[in-house]
Protein backbone atom coordinates (compact mmCIF):
# COMPACT_ATOMS: atom_id res chain seq x y z
CA UNK A 1 0.00 0.00 0.00
CA UNK A 2 1.38 3.71 -0.95
CA UNK A 3 2.54 5.19 2.35
CA UNK A 4 2.34 2.58 4.60
CA UNK A 5 5.90 2.75 6.13
CA UNK A 6 5.68 0.26 9.08
CA UNK A 7 4.88 -3.20 9.98
CA UNK A 8 2.19 -4.11 11.79
CA UNK A 9 1.84 -2.38 15.43
CA UNK A 10 -0.28 -5.10 18.20
CA UNK A 11 -0.85 -4.15 21.54
CA UNK A 12 -2.13 -6.56 24.09
CA UNK A 13 -3.79 -4.81 27.35
CA UNK A 14 -4.48 -7.36 30.06
CA UNK A 15 -6.42 -4.74 32.11
CA UNK A 16 -7.02 -5.75 36.01
CA UNK A 17 -6.02 -9.40 34.78
CA UNK A 18 -2.95 -12.26 35.98
CA UNK A 19 -1.41 -12.76 39.10
CA UNK A 20 2.51 -13.05 38.19
CA UNK A 21 2.95 -16.87 38.05
CA UNK A 22 -0.55 -16.64 35.84
CA UNK A 23 1.54 -13.56 33.69
CA UNK A 24 4.88 -15.30 33.09
CA UNK A 25 2.73 -18.44 31.42
CA UNK A 26 1.00 -16.16 29.63
CA UNK A 27 3.91 -14.35 28.63
CA UNK A 28 5.99 -17.57 27.38
CA UNK A 29 3.11 -18.64 25.87
CA UNK A 30 2.52 -15.14 24.05
CA UNK A 31 6.43 -15.02 23.01
CA UNK A 32 6.30 -19.06 21.60
CA UNK A 33 2.83 -17.85 19.61
CA UNK A 34 4.63 -14.73 17.91
CA UNK A 35 7.73 -16.62 16.94
CA UNK A 36 8.61 -15.57 13.39
CA UNK A 37 6.16 -12.57 13.54
CA UNK A 38 8.32 -9.98 14.37
CA UNK A 39 8.43 -7.94 11.32
CA UNK A 40 5.19 -6.95 14.22
CA UNK A 41 5.70 -4.54 16.51
CA UNK A 42 4.48 -6.67 19.10
CA UNK A 43 3.82 -4.64 22.98
CA UNK A 44 2.42 -6.51 25.80
CA UNK A 45 0.63 -4.02 29.02
CA UNK A 46 0.59 -6.09 32.21
CA UNK A 47 -0.53 -4.41 35.53
CA UNK A 48 2.13 -3.18 37.14
CA UNK A 49 2.70 -5.92 39.49
CA UNK A 50 3.31 -8.01 36.50
CA UNK A 51 5.64 -5.79 34.43
CA UNK A 52 9.17 -7.16 35.86
CA UNK A 53 8.09 -10.79 35.27
CA UNK A 54 7.07 -10.34 32.30
CA UNK A 55 9.58 -8.09 31.55
CA UNK A 56 11.58 -11.14 32.12
CA UNK A 57 9.60 -13.60 30.23
CA UNK A 58 9.96 -11.53 26.76
CA UNK A 59 13.76 -10.47 27.32
CA UNK A 60 15.51 -11.31 23.73
CA UNK A 61 12.34 -12.15 21.95
CA UNK A 62 11.83 -8.53 20.90
CA UNK A 63 8.21 -8.59 22.33
CA UNK A 64 8.10 -4.92 24.46
CA UNK A 65 6.31 -3.95 27.39
CA UNK A 66 3.75 -1.10 28.87
CA UNK A 67 1.98 -0.46 31.53
CA UNK A 68 -1.31 0.72 31.70
CA UNK A 69 -1.28 4.14 33.03
CA UNK A 70 1.14 6.52 34.94
CA UNK A 71 0.78 9.86 36.94
CA UNK A 72 2.19 13.18 35.55
CA UNK A 73 4.28 14.25 37.84
CA UNK A 74 7.63 12.26 37.86
CA UNK A 75 8.05 11.93 41.56
CA UNK A 76 5.90 13.23 44.65
CA UNK A 77 3.45 12.54 47.42
CA UNK A 78 1.06 10.87 45.39
CA UNK A 79 -0.23 8.17 46.87
CA UNK A 80 -0.82 4.96 45.24
CA UNK A 81 0.54 6.56 41.71
CA UNK A 82 3.38 5.35 39.28
CA UNK A 83 5.24 7.39 37.78
CA UNK A 84 6.81 7.67 33.97
CA UNK A 85 11.01 7.31 35.61
CA UNK A 86 9.19 4.47 37.42
CA UNK A 87 8.15 2.42 34.33
CA UNK A 88 10.83 3.12 32.32
CA UNK A 89 13.02 1.65 35.70
CA UNK A 90 10.51 -1.66 35.11
CA UNK A 91 11.60 -2.04 31.89
CA UNK A 92 8.78 -0.12 30.03
CA UNK A 93 9.05 1.17 26.33
CA UNK A 94 5.11 2.16 26.17
CA UNK A 95 2.25 3.27 27.92
CA UNK A 96 -1.22 4.01 27.53
CA UNK A 97 -2.81 6.79 27.82
CA UNK A 98 -6.62 8.31 27.99
CA UNK A 99 -7.95 4.59 27.49
CA UNK A 100 -12.32 5.29 27.69
CA UNK A 101 -12.23 2.75 30.90
CA UNK A 102 -10.21 5.12 32.37
CA UNK A 103 -11.79 7.87 31.17
CA UNK A 104 -15.34 6.50 32.10
CA UNK A 105 -14.23 4.85 35.74
CA UNK A 106 -11.43 7.22 37.16
CA UNK A 107 -12.24 10.65 35.89
CA UNK A 108 -9.89 10.67 33.40
CA UNK A 109 -10.23 14.15 30.99
CA UNK A 110 -8.29 15.41 28.19
CA UNK A 111 -6.71 17.74 30.67
CA UNK A 112 -5.00 14.66 32.44
CA UNK A 113 -4.27 12.67 28.99
CA UNK A 114 -2.82 15.54 27.96
CA UNK A 115 -0.47 15.98 31.19
CA UNK A 116 -0.02 12.40 31.16
CA UNK A 117 1.31 12.03 27.37
CA UNK A 118 4.06 14.56 28.09
CA UNK A 119 5.11 12.72 30.61
CA UNK A 120 5.74 9.58 29.09
CA UNK A 121 7.14 12.06 26.46
CA UNK A 122 9.97 13.67 28.84
CA UNK A 123 10.71 10.17 29.88
CA UNK A 124 11.30 8.66 26.58
CA UNK A 125 7.87 6.47 26.73
CA UNK A 126 5.84 6.21 24.01
CA UNK A 127 2.55 7.27 25.03
CA UNK A 128 -0.81 4.92 23.60
CA UNK A 129 -2.75 7.82 23.20
CA UNK A 130 -6.67 6.37 23.00
CA UNK A 131 -9.51 8.27 21.70
CA UNK A 132 -13.37 7.05 20.58
CA UNK A 133 -16.97 7.87 21.21
CA UNK A 134 -19.65 6.67 23.33
CA UNK A 135 -22.52 5.12 21.48
CA UNK A 136 -24.75 8.32 22.31
CA UNK A 137 -22.20 10.35 20.52
CA UNK A 138 -22.27 7.72 17.77
CA UNK A 139 -25.73 7.56 17.21
CA UNK A 140 -26.34 11.34 17.28
CA UNK A 141 -24.07 12.24 14.48
CA UNK A 142 -21.53 13.44 16.85
CA UNK A 143 -18.64 10.83 16.49
CA UNK A 144 -16.08 12.80 14.39
CA UNK A 145 -16.75 16.20 16.70
CA UNK A 146 -15.75 13.70 19.80
CA UNK A 147 -12.83 12.51 18.60
CA UNK A 148 -11.24 16.11 17.01
CA UNK A 149 -11.82 17.05 20.68
CA UNK A 150 -10.32 14.47 22.66
CA UNK A 151 -7.24 15.07 20.40
CA UNK A 152 -6.55 18.73 19.89
CA UNK A 153 -6.89 18.93 24.27
CA UNK A 154 -5.05 14.98 24.48
CA UNK A 155 -2.24 16.42 21.97
CA UNK A 156 -1.82 20.33 23.24
CA UNK A 157 1.90 21.69 22.82
CA UNK A 158 3.42 19.01 21.62
CA UNK A 159 5.77 19.41 18.88
CA UNK A 160 6.22 18.08 15.68
CA UNK A 161 9.03 16.01 16.82
CA UNK A 162 7.19 15.23 19.35
CA UNK A 163 4.26 13.24 17.42
CA UNK A 164 6.86 11.39 16.04
CA UNK A 165 6.88 9.01 19.74
CA UNK A 166 3.07 9.42 19.80
CA UNK A 167 0.85 6.47 18.56
CA UNK A 168 -3.18 6.47 18.78
CA UNK A 169 -5.61 4.48 19.13
CA UNK A 170 -9.39 4.97 17.93
CA UNK A 171 -11.43 2.45 20.38
CA UNK A 172 -15.18 2.91 19.99
CA UNK A 173 -15.94 3.00 23.29
CA UNK A 174 -19.49 0.72 22.42
CA UNK A 175 -16.81 -1.56 20.82
CA UNK A 176 -14.89 -2.28 23.77
CA UNK A 177 -15.39 -5.91 25.42
CA UNK A 178 -18.71 -6.26 23.77
CA UNK A 179 -18.48 -8.80 21.08
CA UNK A 180 -19.04 -5.16 19.13
CA UNK A 181 -16.56 -3.95 16.16
CA UNK A 182 -16.74 -1.48 14.21
CA UNK A 183 -17.60 -2.52 10.28
CA UNK A 184 -13.73 -1.55 8.97
CA UNK A 185 -15.62 1.28 6.55
CA UNK A 186 -16.67 2.82 10.06
CA UNK A 187 -13.01 2.41 11.51
CA UNK A 188 -11.22 3.49 8.37
CA UNK A 189 -13.58 6.98 8.26
CA UNK A 190 -12.40 8.08 11.61
CA UNK A 191 -8.77 6.47 11.08
CA UNK A 192 -8.53 8.56 7.95
CA UNK A 193 -9.94 11.53 9.73
CA UNK A 194 -7.33 11.64 12.17
CA UNK A 195 -4.74 11.51 9.83
CA UNK A 196 -6.17 14.04 7.97
CA UNK A 197 -5.79 16.33 11.90
CA UNK A 198 -2.37 15.22 12.18
CA UNK A 199 -1.67 15.95 8.61
CA UNK A 200 -3.26 19.80 9.00
CA UNK A 201 -1.10 19.59 12.72
CA UNK A 202 1.86 18.44 11.72
CA UNK A 203 2.68 18.06 7.79
CA UNK A 204 2.02 15.69 5.75
CA UNK A 205 5.29 13.82 6.29
CA UNK A 206 4.45 13.40 9.72
CA UNK A 207 1.07 12.24 9.85
CA UNK A 208 1.65 9.69 7.60
CA UNK A 209 4.69 7.93 9.27
CA UNK A 210 1.91 8.24 12.48
CA UNK A 211 0.68 5.05 13.81
CA UNK A 212 -3.06 4.92 14.20
CA UNK A 213 -4.32 1.47 15.91
CA UNK A 214 -7.68 0.42 15.98
CA UNK A 215 -9.45 -1.37 19.02
CA UNK A 216 -12.58 -2.78 20.28
CA UNK A 217 -13.23 -6.46 20.06
CA UNK A 218 -10.24 -7.32 17.86
CA UNK A 219 -9.95 -11.26 17.06
CA UNK A 220 -8.16 -13.27 14.35
CA UNK A 221 -10.99 -12.99 12.38
CA UNK A 222 -11.53 -9.63 11.71
CA UNK A 223 -8.06 -8.58 11.35
CA UNK A 224 -7.21 -8.59 8.65
CA UNK A 225 -10.02 -7.07 6.91
CA UNK A 226 -9.27 -4.02 9.52
CA UNK A 227 -5.78 -4.41 8.70
CA UNK A 228 -6.76 -4.05 4.83
CA UNK A 229 -8.31 -0.56 5.47
CA UNK A 230 -5.48 1.93 4.46
CA UNK A 231 -5.25 4.23 7.32
CA UNK A 232 -5.18 1.36 10.04
CA UNK A 233 -1.76 0.01 11.41
CA UNK A 234 -2.44 -2.23 13.86
CA UNK A 235 -4.58 -2.96 16.77
CA UNK A 236 -4.98 -2.27 20.87
CA UNK A 237 -6.10 -5.61 22.07
CA UNK A 238 -7.93 -6.72 25.23
CA UNK A 239 -10.23 -9.91 25.76
CA UNK A 240 -8.53 -11.62 22.84
CA UNK A 241 -5.02 -10.69 24.37
CA UNK A 242 -5.42 -13.00 27.23
CA UNK A 243 -5.20 -16.04 24.77
CA UNK A 244 -1.86 -16.54 23.14
CA UNK A 245 -2.95 -18.16 20.49
CA UNK A 246 -5.61 -15.79 19.54
CA UNK A 247 -3.51 -12.46 20.13
CA UNK A 248 -0.84 -14.39 17.88
CA UNK A 249 -3.56 -15.15 15.65
CA UNK A 250 -4.51 -11.33 15.38
CA UNK A 251 -0.50 -10.35 14.49
CA UNK A 252 -0.69 -13.14 12.02
CA UNK A 253 -3.62 -11.93 10.13
CA UNK A 254 -2.61 -8.36 10.05
CA UNK A 255 1.09 -9.39 9.09
CA UNK A 256 -0.40 -11.18 6.07
CA UNK A 257 -2.60 -7.96 4.91
CA UNK A 258 0.43 -5.91 5.69
CA UNK A 259 2.33 -9.04 3.64
CA UNK A 260 0.58 -8.82 0.77
CA UNK A 261 -0.16 -4.82 0.13
CA UNK A 262 4.08 -4.67 -0.16
P1 LIG B 1 -11.49 -5.51 23.82
O1 LIG B 1 -10.76 -4.29 24.56
O2 LIG B 1 -10.55 -6.03 22.77
O3 LIG B 1 -11.75 -6.51 24.91
O4 LIG B 1 -12.75 -4.98 23.22
C1 LIG B 1 -10.02 -3.34 23.84
C2 LIG B 1 -9.39 -2.35 24.78
O5 LIG B 1 -9.99 -2.05 25.82
O6 LIG B 1 -8.29 -1.85 24.55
Amino acid sequence: MAGRKRGPFVAGNWKMHMTRPEARELAEKAVAALAGLHESEIVLFPSFTALAEVGRAVAGSGIKIGAQDLHWEDKGAFTGEVSAPMLRDAGCTHVLVGHSERRQYFGETDESVNRKARAALRSGLTPIVCVGEVLAERESGRTIERIDAQLSAGLRDLASGEMEAVVLAYEPVWAIGTGKTASPGQAEEVHAHIRRRLEESYGKDRASCAIILYGGSVKPANSYSLFKEKNIDGFLVGGASLDAGDFAGIAAEALRAYREEK
